[in-house]
């Protein structure tokens, strides 16, 4: 089955099996989103993506496309929720935005710029979290993790050894290393894994690569994350 359907007014071409991201990205249509990467099996997480279809909210990445279907993405009112959603994951981690490593190439603060988050809402939790750098070649900051699950599909699904995982219910979610220790350092985790380049905040980092791109030479300082899409398409690890 193929046929269009519009997106804000935009007639939009789908073929058999796309959902409404994919045939939005291939016609260069922007839906704010998080745990959606092209290269794996979406899974709707962070409802970040919802879009009204036919007056009912859905998630854009998991949402079959089909014929004649009347998709509102850029609404005031949806536009409101995903600022609400988004200072929702800015309270819950530690996103010291001004000092990390990522600032100007991560997707989280990419997105809410462009959804207009310019201050906080609610009051931070400030939860105590810890930096793994038992690794020679990678860290994780659990403070910057927003269980998207990508380097956790990247590992499993790309990679083969299930590295990552997700542990324990609502605001007790985590993610965890499948180590004896839990430590990265001893875990099979490598710098060259897809898992290591897939993460759309500044939670896994490669060491001795900290800040070789000066701010405002950034990806998101160039342009609006509508325009050059996700941080991970763009993010080349060196193999030296
Ligand atoms: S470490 Fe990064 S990729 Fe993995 S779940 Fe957290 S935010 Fe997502
Ligand atoms: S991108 Fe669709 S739910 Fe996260």
């Amino acid at each position: 089955m193929s046929g269009s359907f519009s997106i804000d007014g935009v007639t939009v071409p789908f073929t058999e099996g796309q959902t409404i991201m994919d045939a939005a990205l291939a016609a260069k249509i922007y839906i704010p989103h998080l745990c959606h990467n092209p290269e794996f099996v979406p899974q709707g997480s962070c409802r970040l993506c919802c879009v009204s279809v036919n007056d009912r909210m859905v998630a854009a990445c998991t949402t079959p496309a089909a014929d004649g279907l009347e998709v509102a993405n850029e609404t005031h009112e949806i536009t409101t929720q995903r600022r609400l959603l988004l200072k929702l994951l800015f309270v819950e981690g530690n996103h010291v935005c001004p000092a990390c490593e990522k600032s100007g190439a991560c997707q989280l603060q990419a997105v809410a710029y462009h959804c207009g988050m310019l201050a906080p809402e609610f009051v931070h939790f400030y939860p105590k979290r810890e930096v793994d750098a038992s690794h020679p070649e990678m860290i994780i900051d659990f403070n910057r993790c927003i269980l998207c699950e990508l380097c956790v599909r990247a590992s499993r699904d790309y990679d083969g050894k299930s590295v990552f995982n997700i542990s324990g219910r609502g605001i007790n979610a985590h993610l965890t290393v499948n180590s004896p220790s839990g430590k990265l350092g001893d875990s099979n985790f490598s710098a060259h894994d897809k898992a290591a380049r897939v993460c759309p905040v500044g939670a896994i980092l490669p060491r001795n690569h900290a800040y070789e791109t000066p701010i405002g030479q950034r990806l998101y300082d160039q342009e609006s994350i509508s325009q050059v899409g996700d941080v991970a398409s763009h993010q080349e690890l060196s193999d030296d």
